[in-house]
């Protein structure tokens, strides 16, 4: 086998100390579908960002199509047909989707100016031909997060590289997202296309890759046809140990409505109706699943719960008081805790440390602070209590939070969450981005959660998380709930698809 890349003994120590990369070799043989996978803070990324010129490595070297290469900038990369696709979106926020497709390579008008209409055009059509469908003329930060990472990989793709990498692109997609993405990438390859792909989510791997390399501490494990693993097998070389996917069992009792929500309907700016009389309450020891297709109108429903959207009809009640008209912050602290969906717009600061993303919401009372001044002693003890809990992989607390790896940073959200005091949590994607082992140990605390009988919105693209956790389910779709199951361990994944799709739906669906 033609081998596109080879990569030799590539030792990566950021200034900060922190070894990512550790005599990793790996070869990437052309025309292939190459799996990398790996506990959060791994290193993938790192090495990723290594291979497309971004940073450079204290020692090791990068092959490819059998010559030594020196990158210096992502720039370098493409100009030799290496294309990325990034964790954390690189797009230009105040840019429009047209501009940045082209950004870079504009199509000008008198040598100067950039052609609009024809970046418009342009853009249109690479979202046709590879099925994706997306605005051309909006500003990319008014646009969700799903739609964001939509251009992301079709601007990748549209600059035709022969070497394409894919750092985690399916985090926000749904699942038809997902197929038509996996269809394309088998498309390339048929047309000699060589693709990296990174996921921590097993089936997906299995599904797609040809070939599969586990990293670990930074070091690679193995390397392996992907035939030769089963998911079991991935997952026990990531984290050295089984992993539990079974369900956990219901609650032995619950308790009376901590959360109601009442006849929601919202109507948009656009006038389009995006929440249509959604009505349902969870109980003390609950955990409420909503199933469902992203963009079906789960979004606006989680922001009208925490107060960041303003509902056009209904109410919401917390443990019998009325939620109208209240600030977020007066929201939480009526007792809602809220794990976002999208960890780099709303989760966290990431020019901040640790310790301060700990504390943003709680900063104000005691023992935290003592007439008006932080007491940082207490501050960072508790930081330090909440890092070893979830395993945040961290120098210190006192660490930039944009210097932790993907995954990592999700768990500093979690970890503030479920430290919050609460009685109802919101948790929309908690596990997004997280590597399986913990995974298992979220999926673990949200049990526990439960059983302090505590009420749990658990909003989720994966099934399986829904499946696996939630005491009863409930569908929507176009914005409204089109069904309702009670009796979960009765349901699978494939008897929720066609009331996700808008196919079937209940007489009796709440609301
Ligand atoms: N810019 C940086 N400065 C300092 N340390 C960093 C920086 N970027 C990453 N690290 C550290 O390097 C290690 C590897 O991070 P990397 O992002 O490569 O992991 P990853 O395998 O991609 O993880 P994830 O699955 O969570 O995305 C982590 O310990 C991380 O904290
Ligand atoms: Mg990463």
């Amino acid at each position: 086998m033609e081998k596109i890349l080879e990569v030799k003994g590539i030792l990566k120590i950021y200034p900060n100390g922190v070894i990512a990369n550790k005599d990793v070799s790996v070869d990437i043989e052309k025309n292939t579908i190459h799996a990398i996978v790996g506990e959060n803070g791994a290193g993938k990324t790192t090495l990723m960002k290594v291979i497309f010129g971004i940073t450079q490595p204290q020692e090791g070297e990068v092959f490819y199509k059998g010559e030594k290469i020196n990158l210096k900038s992502p720039h370098d990369a493409i100009e030799i047909g290496i294309g990325m696709v990034h964790q954390h979106l690189m797009l230009a926020p105040d840019l429009t989707t047209a501009e940045n497709m082209v950004l870079g390579i504009e199509p000008l008008r008198g040598k100067i100016f950039l052609n609009i209409d024809k970046a418009f055009e342009v853009t249109k059509k690479v979202s046709q031909d590879y099925g994706f469908d997306i605005p051309i003329d909006k500003k990319i930060k008014d646009l969700p997060i799903g739609i964001r990472q939509r251009v992301e990989i079709l601007k990748a793709l549209f600059r035709n590289a022969e070497l394409l990498i894919l750092d985690e692109p399916t985090t926000f997609l749904t699942p038809q997202e997902i197929d038509v993405l996996f269809n394309t990438l088998k498309d390339l390859k048929n047309h000699g296309k060589t693709i990296i792909f990174i996921s921590h989510k097993l089936k997906e791997v299995k599904q797609i890759a040809d070939r599969i390399t586990v990293m670990s501490d930074a070091k690679i494990v193995t390397t392996k046809e992907a035939s030769e693993l089963t998911e079991h097998d991935i997952a026990y070389l990531m984290v050295g140990r089984d992993i539990s996917f079974e369900r956990i069992s219901p609650p032995e009792k619950m308790g009376k409505p901590l959360l109601s929500v009442q006849n929601i309907s919202y109507i948009n700016d656009e006038n389009v109706k995006l929440l249509n009389n959604v009505s349902f309450d969870i109980r003390e020891s609950e955990i409420l699943g909503l199933a469902g297709v992203e963009g079906n109108g789960q979004s606006e429903l989680i922001k009208i719960i925490t107060g960041l959207l303003k509902a056009s009809e209904g109410n919401i009640y917390i443990k019998g008081e009325s939620i109208k008209g209240l600030s977020p912050r007066v929201i939480r602290e009526m007792g809602i805790a809220h794990i976002p969906e999208d960890r780099m717009g709303y989760g966290v600061a990431d020019k901040t440390s640790l310790e301060e993303n700990f504390i943003v919401d709680r900063y104000y009372k005691s023992p935290f602070s003592k007439i008006f001044r932080l007491i940082w002693k207490y501050i960072t003890n508790h930081s330090r209590k909440l890092i070893e809990q979830f395993k945040i992989l961290t120098l210190s607390s006192k660490t930039t939070v944009s210097s932790l790896s993907g995954g990592n940073i999700q768990k500093v959200v979690v970890a503030r969450e479920l430290s919050s005091e609460h009685e109802i949590l919101i948790a929309a994607q908690p596990t997004r981005g997280i590597d399986v082992g913990s995974e298992e140990h979220v999926h673990n605390l949200l049990k526990n959660t439960r059983d302090a009988g505590k009420a749990i919105f658990l909003i989720s693209a994966d099934l399986d998380e829904i499946l696996k956790l939630s005491t009863r389910i409930i569908v929507i779709y176009n914005g409204e709930i089109v069904a309702e199951f009670t009796d979960v361990p009765k349901i699978s994944g494939k008897y929720l698809g066609p009331y996700m799709l808008g196919v079937k739906k209940q007489e009796a669906a709440v609301g």
